[in-house]
C-alpha cells in the first residue's frame, strides 16, 4: 500500500507548521488513513533549528488535545523535494521561497496549504509570532480545518497521487 508524504512549511518552523503538523497527525490518526500518510514540517529559515515549537503554539495545540511538544524545528533541505509528495506552505512568502528552491521536476508539489486543502482558495495562514493567544487560536482553526479537509482530499485516489486510468 502506498504512503503519501506531506511536508508543511512556514518561516521559522516553530508556530504555524508544527501546529499544522500536529493537526494533520491527529486528524489522520483518527481516520482510515492512519499509517498511510506521513507528515513532517520545516521552515524556510533556519534560526530556530533544533528548538521545540513556540510555547504559545504548544499551549494552543494542547488546548485542542494535541501534543506538539516533542517536535523540533529544522530548515527545508533539497532532499525534501524527493522525499515528499506535497510541500504545503503557510503563506505566499513561503510559497515563493520554496518554489525558488524546488527543482523544476518537483515544482508541482509545492502549494499553499489552505488552497491545496480547499478550505480557503488562495488563502494564507497569517504569522501569529508577534501576536497574542487569539492569533494562535486563529492559526489553529485554519490549520485544523485544513487538516480535516486534507483527510477528505487524500481519501480520493487522485489525492493519494495514484493515476486514475
Ligand atoms: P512561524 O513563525 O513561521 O509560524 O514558525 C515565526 C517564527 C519565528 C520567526 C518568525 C515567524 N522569527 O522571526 O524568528
Amino acid at each position: 500500500m502506498s504512503t503519501t508524504r506531506i511536508l508543511v512549511v512556514c518561516l521559522g518552523n516553530i508556530c504555524r507548521s508544527p501546529m499544522a503538523e500536529g493537526a494533520l497527525r491527529a486528524r489522520i490518526a483518527a481516520s482510515h488513513l492512519d499509517g498511510r500518510v506521513e507528515v513532517d514540517s520545516a521552515g524556510t529559515g533556519g534560526w530556530h533549528a533544533g528548538e521545540p515549537p513556540d510555547r504559545r503554539a504548544i499551549a494552543c495545540a494542547r488546548r485542542h488535545g494535541v501534543d506538539i511538544g516533542g517536535l523540533r524545528a529544522r530548515q527545508v533541505r533539497s532532499r525534501d523535494f524527493e522525499d515528499f509528495d506535497w510541500l504545503l506552505c503557510a503563506d505566499a512568502d513561503n510559497l515563493r521561497d520554496v518554489r525558488r528552491l524546488a527543482p523544476v521536476e518537483a515544482r508541482h508539489k509545492v502549494a499553499l496549504l489552505l488552497d491545496w486543502a480547499g478550505t480557503v482558495p488562495g488563502g494564507e495562514v497569517p504569522d501569529p509570532y508577534y501576536g497574542g493567544d487569539d492569533h494562535f487560536e486563529e492559526t489553529w482553526s485554519l490549520v485544523d480545518a485544513a487538516a480535516l479537509a486534507a483527510v477528505e482530499r487524500l481519501s480520493t485516489r487522485a489525492g493519494l497521487g495514484i493515476i486514475v486510468p
